[in-house]
């Protein structure tokens, strides 16, 4: 199958699997997130937008209380699970992700019963472009569809993120899911990850004659181990002793004040947090001002931050920034939780070939495994598709 979803592929495949009609067909995208990295689970602001790269699902409602799970991973064989055995001791590998969307849904009231599910996504699982909220959000959307449960978009959010929270064991926020449920074609979406209100920002990059380029890196990180959910702890650590409920509500100006009170590395995370709230309602502002061409630099001061202060970035993604921005990018960063994943490039069109060449050329060099490079544009959000 290819990049772009498509629904009668989706559908004839789970016919094979299953040997019926699915009831129908939901997709959800994967996202980049423009800039505002770490900052929503400290309660701040975040600049995302959905790409043209999926996960569907199509499901058919049975009669009784089985789940038979299949998708186009590999060769993963059909997993068939009683419902009413759900425990985070079944729900493993893939089927977390729909399973736990199930867990969460039921837990809240939901009657779930039975189904078969098909998936098939094209979002690269790892390379920090929401593979796994794009599965969350897509099972989300469906199972509110199908049992009329009448959840609103900022509630199917808190379904795809306790899912990834309780069952998967990532202690993320809320910023992916909100870009895969919220996201509309040309937009990007301004998110207060303290109240869920958000703004849909228009972002027409090609009226510009800009585009941005997502070198994927290859390195694969998981959010459920290591670097992530440490940054998060720092993150609580300065907030409690700056004696604030999240570092939402540290200024640019208490930022000489924290440095007294902080051990050296806690106030580089808190700088970088508070810092990058600033740079997302800054590049609100450019924006609305002077349009995308102008915000290059808050992007790579922000590549900057999470480099130096937050320490999540890596060799792979500082070469890409550094190799798009020496052959025309006019900002780089990497996106996503970090320690792997893409980084994004804003260039202008006519650079396009000049970019990919020079970081394919300089990975080589740096003998680290071939990137894949990508062209993305702001698209829709959730929906169903057949
Ligand atoms: C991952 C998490 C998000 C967010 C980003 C960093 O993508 O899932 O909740 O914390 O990292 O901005």
């Amino acid at each position: 199958m290819s990049q772009s979803i498509n629904a009668a592929e989706v559908a004839a495949a789970f016919t094979e699997a299953f040997g019926s009609t699915p009831d129908g067909v939901w997709a959800a995208p994967g996202r980049v997130n423009l800039i505002g990295e770490h900052t929503d689970y400290n309660e701040g602001f975040v600049l995302p937008f959905a790409i043209d790269r999926a996960a569907a699902v199509a499901i058919k409602l049975r009669t009784d209380n089985v789940a038979r799970l299949r998708s186009s991973y590999g060769e993963a064989p059909t997993v068939t699970i009683d419902l009413d055995t759900l425990s985070h001791e079944t729900m493993q590998g893939w089927t977390a992700y729909p399973l736990g969307v199930v867990w969460v849904m039921r837990q809240m009231g939901i009657a779930i019963g039975g189904f078969d599910l098909f998936l098939h996504s094209t979002v690269p699982s790892g390379a920090g472009l929401s593979s796994s909220a794009a599965i969350e959000c897509a099972v989300a959307t469906a199972f509110n569809e199908l049992e009329a449960a009448g959840l609103s978009l900022n509630e199917l959010v808190l379904v795809g993120q306790r899912a990834e929270n309780e069952v998967v064991g990532a202690p993320t926020g809320i910023l992916d899911q909100s870009a895969s449920l919220l996201s509309t074609d040309g937009h990007a979406v301004f998110l207060d990850c303290r109240t869920q209100e958000s703004k849909l920002v228009p972002l027409d990059l090609a009226a510009a004659g800009l585009l941005i380029l997502v070198v994927d890196t290859k390195v694969t990180h998981a959010h459920a181990t290591g670097g992530y959910s440490a940054r998060r702890a720092s993150c609580e650590l300065g907030a409690e002793v700056l004696g604030v409920s999240a570092l939402r509500d540290v200024a640019a100006a208490d930022l000489p004040e924290a440095s007294g009170l902080l051990d050296e590395e806690t106030f580089r995370r808190v700088r970088h947090i508070v810092t990058e709230n600033q740079r997302v309602l800054d590049t609100i502002a450019v924006l609305d001002d002077a349009g995308p061409v102008a915000i290059g630099e808050l992007l790579t001061a922000s590549h900057v931050s999470m480099r130096d202060d937050f320490e999540i970035s890596c060799p792979e993604l500082d070469l890409a920034v550094n190799t798009a921005l020496a052959h025309g990018a006019l900002g780089a960063r990497m996106t996503g939780g970090g320690f792997g994943g893409s980084a994004i490039a804003l260039i202008p069109v006519a650079e396009e070939a000049t970019v990919r060449d020079a970081v394919v050329h300089a990975f080589a060099e740096a003998s680290f495994t071939a990137p894949d490079i990508f062209a993305v544009s702001p698209a829709p959000g959730a929906r169903k598709i057949s």
